[in-house]
């Protein structure tokens, strides 16, 4: 008998997919379950964070004499303990944690994976209720199994990535996440409280109409870097200039929207920050994998960020991302 249903939850979605691979062990998929449940759980607590006055603000004691955590902590706390309870991580690196978190015990120390993740990405936009994000990545150990894992498993090219996603939290709550195979989005469904595949097979526009940088930090750009903007500001008849400009500060907001419009995101060095702002390992991998595999591109403004060697697990790096041809316009100028 056909069965004639469309809605696809994530966890049909990811089961599905393993049907390609006979031998897989349906490590990455309980992997995925597990982020989307932390996720749907922080989603919960985002969505009461207008509520501050009412429940109480961090640090004190709410009405139900339970103490407040941020935001950030407590998606943090929501990341770690279900991929600790889980049977498919080894150990998390966090934008929350000073050091990678080793869950050693016997089946953690057979885990496949190491998951890298921040957290709760724009927090400071969370009092004014601007859409922030949870970014994830998913490397593969290389110390052996049936140990403890090691920060050499955590620090590893993006290109090493297994799979890589964000979470937003925004006027719907979206998941999407990227391997190999492609880039998939799940819009979450309150109704059902399972993630839905809504956006599948994600391509990002080879070329688009934005840009998306913060203009208040312009004269501590190298030159090229402003020169390049001079140009999205021009009129262009090779590239259909002027652009618009787009910046939410709230990277996860700007990059899915440039991924799924087309346009182009920039966090370049400035003078008293010429590593950049953003973090090499859990927020420019995960997001280079991403747009790599839909299409664009992602650069330190020299290297691709996939193929930079990470010597630190809180490592900077300038980050420019977005459609191929927008980025290879930008690589014109940085030459
Ligand atoms: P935070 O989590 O501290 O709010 O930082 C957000 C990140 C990123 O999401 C965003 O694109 C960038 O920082 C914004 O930084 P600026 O305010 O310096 O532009």
């Amino acid at each position: 008998m056909a069965i004639n249903r469309k809605v696809q939850t994530l966890d049909e979605f990811t089961i599905q997919q393993l049907r390609n691979f006979p031998n897989a062990t349906g490590e990455l998929s309980g992997l995925l379950r597990d982020i989307g449940l932390a996720a749907k759980r922080v989603n919960v607590e985002v969505n009461k964070a207008g509520l501050v006055d009412i429940l109480g603000d961090a640090g004190t004691i709410n009405v139900q004499g339970e103490a407040v955590k941020k935001l950030d902590v407590y998606a943090n706390d929501q990341f770690a303990g279900v991929l600790q309870h889980g049977i498919s991580c080894a150990g998390i690196a966090s934008e929350e944690l000073d050091e990678i978190l080793v869950f050693d015990d016997e089946i953690s120390n057979n885990s496949k994976y190491v998951c890298l993740f921040d957290p709760l990405d724009g927090s400071s936009n969370i009092d004014v209720n601007v859409a922030i994000g949870t970014i994830f990545s998913v490397l593969p150990r290389v110390t052996p199994k049936g140990t403890p894992v090691t920060a050499a498993d955590f620090l590893q090219k993006g290109i090493k990535q297994i799979a890589a996603g964000y979470v937003i939290y925004g006027s719907s709550t979206i998941l999407v996440y990227a391997t190999r195979r492609g880039v998939n989005g799940f819009t979450l469904d309150p109704s059902i409280g399972e993630f839905t595949l809504s956006h599948p097979d994600i391509q990002c526009p080879p070329t688009g109409k934005i840009y998306s940088v913060n203009h208040g930090n312009y004269f501590q750009y190298q030159q090229a870097v402003q020169q390049y903007i001079s140009a999205c500001q021009q009129k262009n008849e090779a590239t259909g200039g002027p652009y618009t400009q787009r910046y939410i500060g709230s990277m996860v907001s700007d990059i899915h929207r440039n991924l799924i419009k087309g346009g182009i995101f920039m966090y370049p060095s400035i003078t008293n920050r010429p590593e950049g702002k953003l973090r090499l390992l859990y927020e420019c991998n995960p997001f280079a994998f991403i747009v790599e595999i839909a299409g664009g591109k992602a650069t330190d403004g020299n290297r691709r960020i996939l193929e930079i060697q990470p010597k630190a697990i809180h490592e900077h790096t300038p980050f420019f991302v977005g459609s191929k041809n927008m980025m290879e316009e930008l690589e014109g100028y940085l030459k």
